[in-house]
């Protein structure tokens, strides 16, 4: 056995995922979980995402925090396994990311103390996978890419699209199409902000709510010109660009024709980011949370109707735990030595060995 724990705290802020992946006779997941986060840290998550200063203390304070909820996610993973820590070789840490800004001039940063998680569980943590990229003139997004080429690559036309709470996209390559990634821009996460201001939800379950909203068309148009939606790959972004506030919404609206209208930003975006730089037809293979929101998905097929949309689980991947795992290889890539970073994806001027080890 090759045991490696991904974790992954994404732009949701919904939990942490932690997955338990076998890489001995090629990749297997044996198990994975998601650890909730309490409402309060939850709202704590989204109002540092936003806050335009940040004050030092609380910074540690959230990087302690999301150390400790790492390792109760490996401890519960490890015990319902019946694994001790001396049976995996590293864990892969994403942390949760507190800031990240697009190049130039970029960077990025996760919290969630290594040092701490190494300690606490016994085992030796990988981390910080962003930065290597970026200071080789990469985004250091989106990083999953290589991943889904290492697990999903087809002889055919195939699409991977991410719905977190950012979305994005990889292109697998294909006749004379090279390995493509990027964000394409929000996914749930402007619309579960809304869910929990204005309709009092965490979010909207199979997408009920946003079926019964009607799209308002000209501020769906407005939104629309947002710089980031004009912008060429390699591009990346993140909570900071990507939240209500920054979107002047007009007061007095039914909630529900937001929800909507939110919803639509999202699968206009992502529909125009596939037809901009996809491929012109083929599977479009999805994950993330997105993927149970059933409105966002009948819109897609329709803005798409020349892509079969379905579930990475018919390529044999679960789609919950798809960036976790990635998260997983990237640790086994870099204790092997291997680069893990695709620079035609990121931008970066060659391939890079990701990460900080911590030894166990
Ligand atoms: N049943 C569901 N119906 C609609 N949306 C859902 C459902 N389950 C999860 N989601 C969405 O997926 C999000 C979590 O997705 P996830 O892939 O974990 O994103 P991230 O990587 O950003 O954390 C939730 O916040 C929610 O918006
Ligand atoms: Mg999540």
């Amino acid at each position: 056995m090759s045991l490696f724990i991904g974790l992954m705290s994404g732009t949701s802020a919904d939990g942490l995922d932690a997955a338990l992946v076998d890489f001995s006779h090629g990749i297997r997941l044996l198990d994975a979980l998601c650890l909730p986060y309490s409402d309060s840290f939850r709202h704590h998550i989204r109002d540092l995402a936003v806050a335009p200063l940040l004050k030092p203390d609380d910074i540690m304070a959230f990087d302690r925090h999301i150390a400790q909820h790492s390792v109760s996610a490996v401890r519960e993973l490890l015990q319902r396994n019946r694994l001790q820590p001396a049976q995996i070789t590293a864990i892969g840490s994403h942390g949760h990311t507190l800031r990240h800004k697009s190049q130039p001039d970029g960077y990025s940063w996760q919290a969630g103390d290594p040092s701490w998680i190494a300690e606490h569980t016994g085992i030796t943590c990988i981390s910080d996978f962003r930065r290597r990229d970026i200071a080789a003139g990469g985004e250091g997004a989106p990083l999953v890419p290589a991943f889904h080429q290492a697990v999903l690559h087809s002889t055919q036309p195939r699409m991977v699209l991410n719905i977190g709470g950012i979305a994005n996209l990889t292109v697998l390559p294909h006749a004379d199409q090279a390995l493509l990634g990027f964000d394409t821009g929000p996914g749930n996460a402007l619309m579960d902000d809304w869910c929990r201001q204005r309709l009092n939800c965490r979010y909207d379950a199979g997408g009920a709510l946003a079926a019964q909203g009607r799209c308002r068309n000209e501020l769906l148009q407005q939104w629309l010109t947002l710089d980031y939606f004009q912008r060429q790959p390699p591009k990346s972004t993140g909570r900071e660009l990507f939240n209500l506030e920054r979107l002047a919404i007009p007061d007095g609206c039914q909630a529900e024709d937001i929800l909507t209208t939110l919803g639509e930003l999202t699968a206009v975006s992502i529909s125009r980011a596939v037809q901009e730089h996809g491929h012109a037809d083929g599977e479009l293979l999805l994950c993330g949370g997105g993927v149970h929101n059933q409105w966002l998905l009948q819109r897609l097929q329709l803005l798409l109707p020349d892509h079969r949309l379905a579930s990475t689980a018919s390529a044999g991947i679960d789609p919950d735990w798809l960036e976790a795992m990635a998260f997983a290889w990237l640790a086994f890539r870099t204790r092997q030595h291997l680069s893990g970073n695709a620079p035609a994806v990121t931008g970066a001027a060659g391939e890079r060995i990701l990460g900080g080890i911590y030894p166990a």
